[in-house]
């Protein structure tokens, strides 16, 4: 598909923006009873932006895109797409498309009829639903399978039938919730990068929902990481590892290995710590506390120590396996220094003291 030709769009209110955002949030709140759905969130979203909603579960993501697309109604705040007011505006007079995790493909329909159904629904002319939906095949590389029935695909090739599905319509915003949930993990990681792929060949601006950090870091030009409702942090993927504000950031995005020395509380991630043997000696400048090894893990293109400090903190260190793993396995037990350099420190924002611990969320990886 060709980058997007779309007439001008309206001026955000008051014209002061000849660019308004693609998408824009004014705290926005849901409840479900006593339940907090989402709690007051703010957020704008650029046009062509590939931005992800990352949280454990029940974190509100979900609620949040369907409060966007228009499957909620707000209890407060304001919804803008495009500059405009959508807040009280149904589903489908919303420039949005949806694709979820269970795909929802019509069974009796064939691939091809499956992408232009929206088209032909639109009453767009069949000579061009016919060029659109053969230029999605090609873009989501399903040529050839246009013919065949959802239920003779594989899982990967059904899910590139929702996306074109989704994005052979252009909307402004497409929003995906968990959209690769359902496959394995090697197919997960081939979508991801062809996800990212098509993301940035269509231009449109891309709200994805998942509970995968791995996944959020590898796709996104920005990632929101919620948790109960709200917004903990906004950023790039870089700068959400390596200086996360909360606690609750820290631990959800890799491992965190938190200290508080002085009354100070930081983090310092797991490839930045040097193990230091007693013939070893750390390079200037660095910090350096006694601990002992209490276990090593081996995991293929990485060894993994859990050092326990004398000071009593539990810390990770990573180390990748450039040369033979063998020496490395054998320290377990032993005492050892770790150093680190204070600037691959982040102190973390002690006001923002946050509700869930990073403990909980731990195991929403495995979900
Ligand atoms: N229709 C509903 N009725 C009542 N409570 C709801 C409803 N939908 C969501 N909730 C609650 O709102 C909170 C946020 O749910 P939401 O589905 O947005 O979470 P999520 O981040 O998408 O989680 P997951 O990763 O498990 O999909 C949860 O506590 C959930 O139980
Ligand atoms: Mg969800």
């Amino acid at each position: 598909m060709a980058v997007k030709s779309k007439e001008a769009k309206p001026e955000a209110a008051g014209g002061q923006s000849p660019h308004p955002a693609a998408l824009r949030l004014h705290g926005v709140r849901k409840n479900y009873g006593h339940v907090v759905g989402v709690d007051g969130v703010d957020l704008t979203v650029d046009e062509g932006e590939f931005f992800t909603l990352l949280g454990p579960s029940g974190s509100g993501k979900t609620t949040l895109l369907r409060l966007i697309a228009g499957f909620e109604r707000p209890d407060a705040g304001r919804i803008e797409l495009g500059g405009r007011d959508v807040t009280s505006m149904p589903p489908h007079l919303r420039e949005t498309n949806t694709v979820f995790q269970d795909y929802a493909l019509f069974p009796h329909m064939t691939v091809g009829e499956n992408i232009g159904y929206g088209l032909r629904v639109k009453g767009v002319p069949a000579a061009e639903r016919r060029e659109r939906v053969e230029r999605a095949v090609r873009m989501v590389r399903l040529v050839g399978l246009d013919k065949r029935r959802p239920n003779q695909l594989s899982g990967g090739q059904r899910q590139r039938v929702a996306l074109a599905r989704a994005v052979v319509n252009e909307p402004e915003v497409l929003l995906l919730d968990e959209p690769l949930g359902a496959l394995d993990l090697k197919l997960r990681q081939e979508m991801q990068l062809e996800l990212k792929r098509i993301q940035k060949q269509v231009g449109i601006t891309f709200i994805y929902v998942t509970h995968d950090q791995e996944e959020a870091l590898t796709m996104s030009d920005r990632v929101a990481v919620m948790a109960n409702g709200r917004i903990e942090q906004i950023g790039p993927p870089l700068e959400l590892y390596e200086r996360p504000a909360t606690e609750f950031v820290a631990g959800f995005i890799g491992i965190s290995n938190l200290l508080t020395r002085d009354g100070i509380k930081f983090v310092v991630r797991p490839e930045k710590l040097h193990i230091l043997l007693e013939e070893d000696s750390p390079e200037p400048g660095m910090t350096v506390e006694p601990g002992v090894v209490e276990q090593v893990i081996y995991v293929g293109q990485s060894t993994r120590f859990n050092v326990r400090l004398d000071q009593g903190e539990p810390l990770v260190a990573v180390r990748q396996n450039t040369e033979a793993a063998d020496e490395a396995l054998q320290i377990g037990g032993r005492r050892i220094r770790l150093a680190w350099a204070p600037e691959h420190t982040y102190v973390l924002d002690q006001q923002q003291e946050p509700d869930a611990k990073p403990a909980s969320v731990e195991n929403t990886k495995e979900k």
